[in-house]
């Protein structure tokens, strides 16, 4: 994120706070090494400067002090992004007083020091965003002690907001690709992507997303970012554990045009043009040159202009129009719409042939069972 706001947005100045000191964050087995060896280029390039500043962010002292120090300067704190987190799931069974307040701590007494420390040192903020997950919403038994957490920010986000008319977004993030825990650890992501439907997306995605719920926080303190195949998630249905989050998905699969597709006569015309390679290249088309303007059917999108927003836009209307989802991160390599189109095309012909190999089998069973009725 930081590269980001140095990049697109101008930032010149940063204060990261970890609880390692620079000489640790310089060694190449800290597990981040590759990410600040590319933050530190990007700040020479830009000339902005990375202050790494060793302080435990659940520890009000050092948090106050870091703060006060920075007002002392020219360069005084403006902006809070709090993404501190001890990602450790356990089980209930496993639960013990001290996992629990680290989890915990990281998350909630992190976040009010900080509130408090700005508060207090009258911090002039601009922003305070801290960094909540869609694990939130989804029952999973193991990462009780995580989503108590982001609980919390999301309800200092509405305290903050509400009753004190200060600055605040508590945002819901989902598995991010290109860096972050999920990125090192990718065993955790299988129960979101397979099991839930969830999409891996990209870092500059999720920050132009945030660029845009940061200009309209007063109406939204607490948003969810996601991508999602509804079809999966759907399937999922008893898992979801908000039931604004079962709302959504219930009216998203009502709206699904492919949901009806199979049940009425109509709509099998539908999914027979749309299986037209053409058919489908020219709706594709159409709706890039919505997002895009005029598009090119052989050119890569990329190169067309699209920015990291319009892939979003994008997959949620080929999934919706299609069923099919194509990853996000496919998609913001910048494919052409041809390319799009086979993918498509191919996958559609796939799901044809599982169905209608299913009807086959299923109408051998029957006529085996009439037959066996007969000779009975
Ligand atoms: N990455 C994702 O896909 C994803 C998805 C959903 C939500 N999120 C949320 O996004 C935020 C950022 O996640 P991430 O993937 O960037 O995590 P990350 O790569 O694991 O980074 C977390 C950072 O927190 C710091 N930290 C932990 N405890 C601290 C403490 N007591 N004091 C100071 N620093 C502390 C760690 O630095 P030190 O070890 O050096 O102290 C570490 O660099 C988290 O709130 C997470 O819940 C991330």
């Amino acid at each position: 994120m930081s590269r980001w706001m140095i990049e697109k947005r101008g930032v010149k100045h940063i204060a990261l706070m970890s609880r390692r000191t620079l000489v640790q964050l310089e060694q190449p087995s800290n597990p981040q090494y590759d990410d600040w060896l590319k933050l530190k280029r990007t700040a020479k390039q830009y000339n902005a400067h990375v202050d790494v500043v060793q302080a435990d962010v659940t520890n009000f002292q050092q948090v106050h002090d870091l703060i006060e120090r920075f007002q002392k300067t020219s360069y005084p704190i403006c902006g809070i992004i709090h993404s501190a987190v001890v990602a450790e799931d356990r089980t209930l069974g496993n639960l013990t007083q001290e996992h629990l307040s680290l989890v915990l701590s990281t998350k909630f007494r992190a976040a009010w020091y900080l509130h408090q420390a700005t508060q207090l040192l009258h911090a002039p903020i601009h922003f305070f965003i801290m960094f909540s997950s869609i694990r939130n919403h989804l029952l999973e038994v193991a990462s009780a002690g995580y989503n108590a957490g982001n609980q919390f920010l999301d309800a200092l986000a509405h305290y903050r907001f509400e009753k004190l008319n200060l600055r605040a977004l508590s945002i819901s993030l989902p598995a991010v690709s290109g860096a972050g825990m999920f990125h090192r650890h990718k065993e955790m992501l299988s129960t979101l992507k397979v099991t839930q439907g969830f999409e891996l997306m990209p870092t500059v995605t999720i920050f132009e997303i945030i660029k845009c719920f940061h200009q309209t926080q007063r109406i939204c303190p607490c948003p969810v970012i996601f991508a999602v195949n509804w079809q999966i998630l759907h399937r999922n249905y008893p898992t979801l554990a908000t039931s604004y989050l079962r709302k959504v998905v219930h009216q998203r699969y009502k709206e699904m045009k492919f949901d009806h597709i199979s049940s009425s006569g109509k709509n099998n015309s539908t999914k027979s043009s749309m299986n037209k390679k053409e058919t489908i290249i020219e709706r594709t088309q159409s709706a890039v040159a919505r997002l895009l303007g005029a598009a090119s059917v052989d050119r890569s999108l990329v190169s067309q202009g699209m920015d990291s927003l319009a892939p979003v836009s994008l997959y949620n209307w080929l999934g919706l129009e299609t069923g099919i989802y194509i990853p996000l991160v496919d998609l913001l390599q910048g494919l052409s719409i041809e390319t799009i189109a086979t993918i498509i095309y191919n996958k559609l012909n796939e799901k044809e042939q599982t169905t209608s190999s299913a009807i086959k089998e299923y109408d051998s069973d029957f006529d085996l069972i009439n037959e066996n009725e007969v000779q009975l």
